[in-house]
């Protein structure tokens, strides 16, 4: 699960810039995002608990260490039987995940089979007025363009069956993507998705505009410097730059994960759902695996999205809509592949202690 794009260079070479209807889009997301409330409440930053890991601790004791810290939403990777209970037991609001493995199930299915699998893989073990989310698919288009086809289908099926249940309005369907859907997002008025996922993402786009629910993004700066060091300042995606960055037009950026929440709204307007609201649904920093994977960068990165979180702040490009946000991960996954940094994201040890000074309340 949560395999992280390596983010497409942040470098794109897009040229229009279409943004007359900008303050036209802002009001409605601010619209949409407040009448969307029901389904995630942006002012409360979530925490993902992946769990592919070998020495990780019951799911009570996750619950436990999340209500401890006052962070009272969690995505969860999967519909884990055994989680799902421990966490609704809590009192946590769970964004659920639904396996890529599922996508094809779910999509043949038709509403009913989506309403079978619903009721017995997530509605079982949590009630509903504390599932607040379904990703259907994870970075599907990034990697797993198998189940591409799959996607949308399975989304209109599990929307059909929401609204069966009279759950449609508490429970919101959206697919989280990586950062790379963006082909072009620099500077960010020129994003642009990839030309070769529109074919899926325009039937999603309407369906989220329909549904009201968020386009959520995987996102992650401290990849993007990984991938760049020379174009990608550290200070800049480690939101301490502390001074303009990148210019656009009108609009400056101290910040890579602004730029790119924002070339994800100049992308979604160029689709003409500007409206669409924007959802993160992982991001973090690593504390080892890489020179700059620090227990400092890591606490900076994070303290700042948890402030940012908390006071409401938009983006220069929607200056009045807040991002809802999920920090990506509880603890240290020793079993997820790829490079060394993958395996330490975690923000608490298996032992609740914090990997570093960090303060959610
Ligand atoms: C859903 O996927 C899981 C594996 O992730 C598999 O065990 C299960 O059989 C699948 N269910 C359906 C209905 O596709």
């Amino acid at each position: 699960m949560a395999i992280h794009s390596p983010s497409k260079s942040y470098l794109g070479n897009g040229n229009s810039n279409g943004l007359c209807w900008r303050h036209v889009t802002v009001f409605v997301a601010a619209l949409l995002a407040a009448a969307s409330g029901a389904a995630g409440d942006p002012g409360k930053i979530g925490i993902c608990h992946g769990r592919v890991g070998s020495n990780l601790p019951p799911p009570a004791a996750a619950a436990a260490l999340l209500r401890q810290n006052g962070i009272t939403k969690a995505r969860l990777f999967l519909p884990d039987q055994a989680v799902l209970p421990a966490f609704a037991a809590a009192g946590i609001d769970i964004m659920v995940g639904v396996p890529n493995e599922n996508l094809t199930f779910l999509s043949a299915a038709g509403p009913k089979g989506a309403l079978r699998w619903l009721q017995s893989s997530v509605l079982a073990h949590a009630p509903a007025d504390r599932v607040r989310y379904l990703a259907v698919g994870n970075e599907v288009l990034y990697n797993n363009q198998f189940y591409a086809p799959h996607l949308v289908p399975a989304m209109h099926n599990l929307h059909a069956a929401l609204v069966a249940l009279g759950l449609d309005g508490k429970i919101k369907v959206s697919s989280a993507h990586a950062s790379s859907v963006l082909a072009a997002s620099y500077p960010p008025s020129a994003g642009a998705f990839d030309a070769t996922s529109l074919a899926v993402l325009r039937p999603m786009l309407r369906f989220l505009a329909d549904t009201g629910a968020p386009f959520m993004v995987n996102t992650y700066p401290f990849i993007s410097y990984v991938n760049d060091p020379v174009n990608v300042q550290l200070g800049y995606a480690l939101f301490g730059a502390g001074e303009p960055v990148v210019s656009d037009g009108a609009l400056v950026y101290t910040n890579l994960f602004d730029a790119t929440v924002d070339a994800l709204v100049a992308a979604l307007e160029r689709e003409g759902f500007g409206g669409v609201p924007i959802a993160v649904t992982e991001t973090g920093w690593p504390t080892a695996g890489h020179q700059a994977a620090t227990p400092q960068n890591a606490a900076a990165y994070n303290a700042k999205m948890v402030e940012r979180v908390a006071r409401g702040a938009g983006t220069p490009l929607r200056p009045g809509v807040p991002v809802e946000v999920f920090l990506f991960d509880l603890y240290d996954e020793d079993g997820k592949p790829g490079a060394e940094f993958e395996r330490h994201f975690g923000i608490f040890r298996s032992d609740g202690s914090k990997a570093y000074d960090i303060n959610f309340m």
